[in-house]
């Protein structure tokens, strides 16, 4: 039995190595984050194409709805790894790129030709853009590991909307979604274990896992992932718990705890990392915020043009 302290859940028993079908399988079978870079910057071809093709992703209606902020800068790179919640990673990137929805662009274009525009009001324009920006980003990632180069997303900029968009003068209708840091890695970074496809995939309609395939495939995900116990861990569970199910949930927890002899990986995510008391505060303020930015999908919507038939 092994007892880490840190979370880790590298290492896959990659018995393929030799057998990809093509280049492009073993890129996506091997592919993991990075998160330690050469101090060395990415040549403007280099990153110039990387960008292309990410720009040349799939896109609802083609409307590529996003604009992404370039910054080889190291101040700004230092300022972004603190507002992010101190991951020296981003200072670290040879060049950040923060993906945003863009709703702007495609309303000044509406104006200019004078056609109806209500981009910023449709829950169905804000669905389709989200899934637009991370495609494009990700596309980006693939092609960027193509060039040997290496990223990491980071999602933490939600805790810092406002800094970024006075950092990057984002104007109405802009909104950040997401931070990729690229660079050359330091060594390459050992891929992750995933859920297999067995649990992922559902043949034509869901079927529900029965208790023990969820237990054996998150097993397998964290083989002997063990958190040591100690005093102050206890206590942010015992809080975490008590915060979101009562006393009596808070004491079977800690009893569980302490029965096994250590926290669980998903204890640890939402009792620890991701703690479920903290996760869904500010729900209203992060909406406050996209109205802000003059987005309102999630509000009722009366068209100009039929106020007076309402
Ligand atoms: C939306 C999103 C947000 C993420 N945010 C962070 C982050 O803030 N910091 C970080 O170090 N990694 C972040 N990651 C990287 C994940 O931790 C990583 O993808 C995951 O652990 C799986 O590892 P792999 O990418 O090596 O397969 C993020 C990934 C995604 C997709």
């Amino acid at each position: 039995m092994h007892m880490h302290d840190e979370p880790s859940h590298h290492g896959i028993d990659d018995d393929r190595a030799q057998s990809y079908p093509n280049p492009t399988m073993q890129l996506l079978l091997q592919r993991a984050s990075c998160r330690s870079f050469e101090d060395k910057p990415i040549p403007d071809d280099v990153m110039r194409l990387v960008l292309e093709a990410g720009i040349h992703a799939p896109t609802g209606g083609n409307l590529q709805p996003y604009s992404i902020i370039k910054s080889d800068n190291k101040q700004t790179a230092a300022k972004l790894a603190k507002l992010c919640g101190e991951q020296p990673w981003i200072a670290d990137a040879a060049t950040n790129l923060l993906f945003c929805i863009d709703w702007r662009r495609l309303e000044r274009w509406a104006e200019l030709e004078i056609a109806p525009f209500a981009g910023m009001a449709a829950f169905r324009n804000f669905w389709i853009t989200f899934q637009d920006v991370i495609i494009s980003a990700q596309n980006i990632c693939t092609a960027a590991d193509t060039m040997g180069l290496g990223s990491v997303y980071i999602g933490t900029v939600m805790e810092c909307f406002r800094e970024l968009v006075e950092m990057f003068k984002l104007p109405k209708g802009v909104f950040p979604v997401v931070l990729l840091c690229l660079g050359y890695p330091k060594q390459r970074p050992l891929p992750r274990r995933k859920l297999g496809v067995d649990i992922v995939v559902h043949d034509e309609t869901y079927h529900e896992p029965n208790d023990k395939t969820i237990r054996e495939a998150y097993q397998d995900k964290y083989p002997n992932w063990k958190l040591q116990i100690t005093e102050e861990r206890l206590e942010i569970m015992r809080r975490v718990c008590r915060n979101v199910h009562g006393d009596e949930f808070a004491d079977r927890c800690i009893e569980k705890v302490k029965a096994q002899g250590y926290f669980s990986p998903v204890q640890n995510y939402f009792g620890l990392h991701y703690q479920a008391d903290f996760m869904p505060q500010g729900n209203e303020e992060f909406l406050a915020m996209m109205e802000e930015r003059g987005f309102t999908w999630f509000k009722n919507y009366v068209p100009k043009g039929m106020e007076y038939q309402s």
